[in-house]
């Protein structure tokens, strides 16, 4: 049975860290939706486009192609640059991008191609509410901003990625900001959505209740479809 899953929230949530050991877990295909705004915003940092002014980086459209690989290597017009987009320069400029509403057209139809052929699990900001709005489960992830600065703090610093914890705040604070007020595919939970609160939570102990959300929406649309 081919199995959708969305997972949403705001940064720094854990979303991807999840995500990733459910699908290994399950058998998914992982798909980071974060990672193609991130590619496309470090394309514009080396055109040397400023992220704030929308007709020129929507001009670069025709020029990008992205490419998720499995294993979580990024790529951008054949570039690895998986670890590139992670740094701070990226973080900061990626939800002005990720507001324009053809840079979204352009990367969401190949995220829909990608969830077409696999049992997906898919993360990102509007993933239930827009991208696959049928998916079999829908989770909205969330964190304490405290502790979702302190999260990415201590993923970057293993990943020798340079930051101080406030700057890690205001990036976080700053994002979920503009993400949940652009017009076109906000953050926003889906009212189907199951809400995880992971503040008090580990990372085995969140991967347990997502893997048990999952159970649990797979067997009750079973049972649905076989009554
Ligand atoms: O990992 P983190 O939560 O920091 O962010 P991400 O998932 O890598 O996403 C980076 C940025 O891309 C977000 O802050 C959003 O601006 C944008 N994004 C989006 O708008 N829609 C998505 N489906 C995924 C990411």
């Amino acid at each position: 049975m081919k199995v959708t899953v969305a997972i949403d929230g705001p940064a720094a949530a854990g979303k991807s860290t999840v995500a990733k050991k459910v699908a290994e877990i399950k058998g998914y295909t992982y798909i980071d939706t974060g990672a193609m705004y991130r590619a496309f915003t470090w394309y514009c940092l080396e055109k040397g486009v400023d992220c704030q002014n929308e007709e020129q980086c929507v001009a670069l459209i025709p020029e990008v192609t992205i490419k998720l690989r499995p294993g979580g290597t990024v790529l951008c017009n054949d570039h690895d640059i998986t670890r590139e987009i992670r740094e701070p320069r990226v973080s900061g400029n990626v939800s002005y991008i990720a507001s324009y509403k053809d840079i979204r057209l352009f990367l969401v139809e190949q995220q829909r191609k990608m969830a077409g052929k696999h049992s997906v699990i898919m993360d990102g900001r509007d993933i239930g509410t827009y991208v696959l709005p049928d998916a079999d489960v829908k989770i909205f992830q969330i964190a304490s901003v405290e502790t979702r600065a302190i999260r990415r703090y201590d993923e970057n610093i293993s990943k020798g990625i340079p930051c101080t914890l406030e700057e890690i705040e205001e990036d976080v604070r700053k994002r979920d900001y503009i993400d949940s007020h652009r017009d076109f595919a906000p953050l926003k939970a889906a009212p189907d959505s199951i809400l995880l609160d992971t503040s008090f939570l580990n990372v085995d102990e969140v991967v347990a209740a997502v893997i048990e959300i999952i159970d649990r929406k797979i067997k009750e649309k079973e049972e649905k479809e076989s009554a």
